[in-house]
């Protein structure tokens, strides 16, 4: 994938719904606090947009996203739009742009900060110093898989239905993402599957099997989801890169989140074949704590700065932000989610404020 400069980039944010416009908007601080001039736009995704528009991807929020090098989006859904049908719920919204933009690979980096190592609910001998990079096929598999549908059947009971489908060219092409960075990290893949009951997971082991030969630096492995599920929490530390399809990826990159102490700590990049990429938290618009200031911003805030490392190739940069989140733990701050007793509890905005403030210390103010 190339690396774009920086001259004259376009983020597009994306606040979306629940928590989503409180933590893009201490994304949004740090932004402004570096020293490039980005062309800024905003525009609605998910629920937000299906108010005013009725539909969760409305055509300018499209066109705003494919103008855009490095689009930033907070989360998307609530209870609110829960029971309308399929293609207009919030969720929709962000597939649709994924699909639309190209977005087939999806990195779900699960690392743990030193200072959280006693939020983690399993032992620090078991977490600590985790590093994980979970590559999530994006754009296919059974998210997209057609036919799928709900039937009604000659009894008159209702059938529902989904297909998960890869072809070649789609294993091959995530695959070499994460061979790709396995090769820059400790050169150990491995790939997860369902192949011992699965025909579409078996092309997807002999595809990856058969493209190994061509990175031959990698310690490439195979493992069934069920065994992964399972190796994450006994042994988490043994993965290095994880490669797997788009349903595989969506339920292991929650499991390996919680190894880290809290979702609101994990970021993630979704990248096409130009580096144009998507940004956001992997966690969801969490309504239950929606507007109250409690959410932790961090994730949005780490998932800017991998955008600005895949994206706009500002490695410094986005150095630089990892670091401010790193120095704003070590003093102690904590939201709710990583909140221990001694520490100090701070709301969404405090947390951002104080990235900001060593954000600056580290000489990254305009
Ligand atoms: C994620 C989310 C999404 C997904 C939802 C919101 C559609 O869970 O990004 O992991 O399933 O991909
Ligand atoms: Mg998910």
């Amino acid at each position: 994938m190339s690396v774009k400069t920086v001259k004259g980039a376009k983020i597009l944010l994306l606040a979306g719904d629940g928590i989503g416009p409180e933590i893009v908007a201490e994304a949004h601080k740090v932004l402004m606090a570096l020293p490039f001039e980005f062309e800024i736009e905003e525009a609605l995704i998910g629920g937000a947009a299906i108010e005013l528009y009725d539909q969760p991807l409305p055509k300018d929020t499209l066109l705003k996203a494919q103008q855009a090098d490095l689009i930033l989006l907070g989360a998307v859904g609530g209870p609110k739009w829960d029971a309308l049908s399929n293609h207009l719920r919030p969720e929709k919204g962000l597939l649709q742009l994924r699909s639309a933009l190209g977005l087939f690979a999806n990195l779900r980096p699960a690392v743990l900060y030193p200072e959280l190592v006693q939020a983690s609910s399993l032992k620090p001998e078991v977490v600590s110093g985790l590093d994980i990079m979970i590559v999530r096929e994006l754009t296919g598999g059974i998210y997209f898989g057609e036919p799928r549908g709900v039937r009604t059947l000659e009894n008159g009971e209702q059938q529902a239905y989904n297909t998960d489908v890869y072809t070649e060219s789609e294993i091959k092409r995530i695959a070499r993402v994460a061979f790709e960075l396995a090769q820059k990290r400790d050169k150990k893949l491995c790939s997860v599957d369902k192949a011992n009951v699965l025909e579409v997971t078996q092309l997807w082991r002999k595809t990856v099997e058969a493209l190994s030969v061509e990175y031959p630096d990698v310690v490439l492995s195979h493992m069934y989801v069920d065994n992964a599920a399972m190796q994450l929490v006994k042994a988490p530390k043994q993965f290095d890169v994880i490669v797997t399809g788009n349903l595989f990826g969506d339920i292991l990159s929650d499991e390996a989140a919680m190894l880290t102490g809290s979702i609101g700590m994990l970021p993630s990049a979704s990248l096409n074949g130009s580096a144009q990429g998507l940004y956001e938290p992997c966690h969801g618009s969490a309504p239950d704590i929606a507007g109250q200031g409690l959410a932790n911003p961090l994730a949005t805030i780490l998932s800017l700065a991998m955008g600005l490392r895949y994206t706009l190739g500002l490695t410094d940069m986005a150095l630089m932000i990892e670091s401010a989140v790193k120095k704003a733990l070590a003093q102690g701050l904590r939201t709710p989610d990583i909140y221990e007793p001694g520490l100090e509890k701070v709301g969404t905005v405090q947390m951002g404020d104080a990235v900001v403030r060593e954000l600056k210390q580290l000489g990254g103010s305009k």
